[in-house]
C-alpha cells in the first residue's frame, strides 16, 4: 500500500432510491482495490452496531422529520468517530453510500424540516468533516420509480410519491450549488456501464489517484 502516510480519501454516493448507486460502489471499490488502495465500503444510516441499529428504527418505524434527522446524525455521529475517521486517519479510501447530503435532500427537501437547523447539526456532528468527493446519480424521480418498482418491498422512504423524489431531487441540486467543486453530477438514466464509464472519467480527471 504506497499511501499508508496520507490522509485518505472520503467519497460518497447520492441520489435518489432507484437511481442505481449500489452496484457502482462495489465497482468502484474493486477498481481502486485493483490500484493498490485499501477501501472501506460503508453506509448511511448504518455502518457501525449502533448506527445499523438506528437505521433499522429510521427505514421501519413512524416518525416526524425532526425526529428522522436527530436519528440520521446521532447514527452519523457514531459511524464518524468508530468507522470513518480511523479508517481515514489510518490512510484508507472510505467509499460510503450516502451522508449528509441525503439529510438535506429528504428530510430537508423532501420532509420540509427547516434546513438551519440541518446545518447546525452538521457542524456539530462533524466537526469540518466533509466528503473529498461526491458522487450525484442524477436522474428524473418518474424514471427511478419504474425502476423501483421492479424490485423489492419498499420501505418508508422508497413508499414516498414521485413528487417527494422530485423535491429530493431538487434538494441535491441545492446543495451541489452550494459545492460545486465537491459534486460530480452522473447521468444515471443511462445504461449502467455508462454511468460506470462517467465514473471511471470523473475519478481520473480529478486526479485523485
Ligand atoms: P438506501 O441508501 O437507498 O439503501 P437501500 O438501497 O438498502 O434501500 O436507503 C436509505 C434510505 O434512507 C433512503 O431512502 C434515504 C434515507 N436517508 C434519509 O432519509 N436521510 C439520511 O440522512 C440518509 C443517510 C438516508
Amino acid at each position: 500500500m504506497t499511501h499508508a502516510t496520507a490522509a485518505g480519501r472520503f467519497i460518497t454516493f447520492e441520489g435518489i432510491d432507484g437511481a442505481g448507486k449500489s452496484s457502482h460502489i462495489e465497482s468502484l471499490a474493486g477498481w481502486l482495490r485493483a490500484r493498490g488502495h485499501n477501501v472501506v465500503v460503508t453506509r448511511e444510516p448504518g455502518g457501525t452496531d449502533l448506527a445499523e441499529s438506528l437505521r433499522d428504527m429510521i427505514l421501519h418505524r413512524q416518525m416526524d422529520a425532526m425526529t428522522e434527522a436527530l436519528l440520521v446524525f446521532a447514527a452519523r455521529r457514531d459511524h464518524l468517530q468508530h468507522r470513518i475517521e480511523p479508517a481515514l486517519a489510518a490512510g484508507w479510501t472510505v467509499l460510503c453510500d450516502r451522508f449528509t447530503d441525503a439529510t438535506f435532500a429528504y428530510q430537508g427537501a423532501g420532509r420540509g424540516f427547516d434546513y438551519s437547523v440541518l446545518a447546525q447539526l452538521e457542524r456539530w456532528v462533524q466537526q469540518g468533516r466533509q466528503p473529498d468527493l461526491t458522487l450525484w446519480f442524477d436522474l428524473p424521480a418518474a424514471v427511478a420509480a419504474r425502476r423501483r418498482e421492479a424490485v423489492r418491498a419498499p420501505d418508508r422512504f422508497e413508499a414516498q410519491d414521485e413528487a417527494f423524489f422530485e423535491r429530493v431531487r431538487g434538494g441535491y441540486a441545492m446543495r451541489r450549488v452550494a459545492d460545486p467543486e465537491r459534486f460530480v453530477v452522473l447521468d444515471a438514466s443511462h445504461p449502467p456501464d455508462e454511468v460506470w464509464a462517467q465514473i471511471e472519467g470523473a475519478i481520473q480527471e480529478r486526479s485523485l489517484w
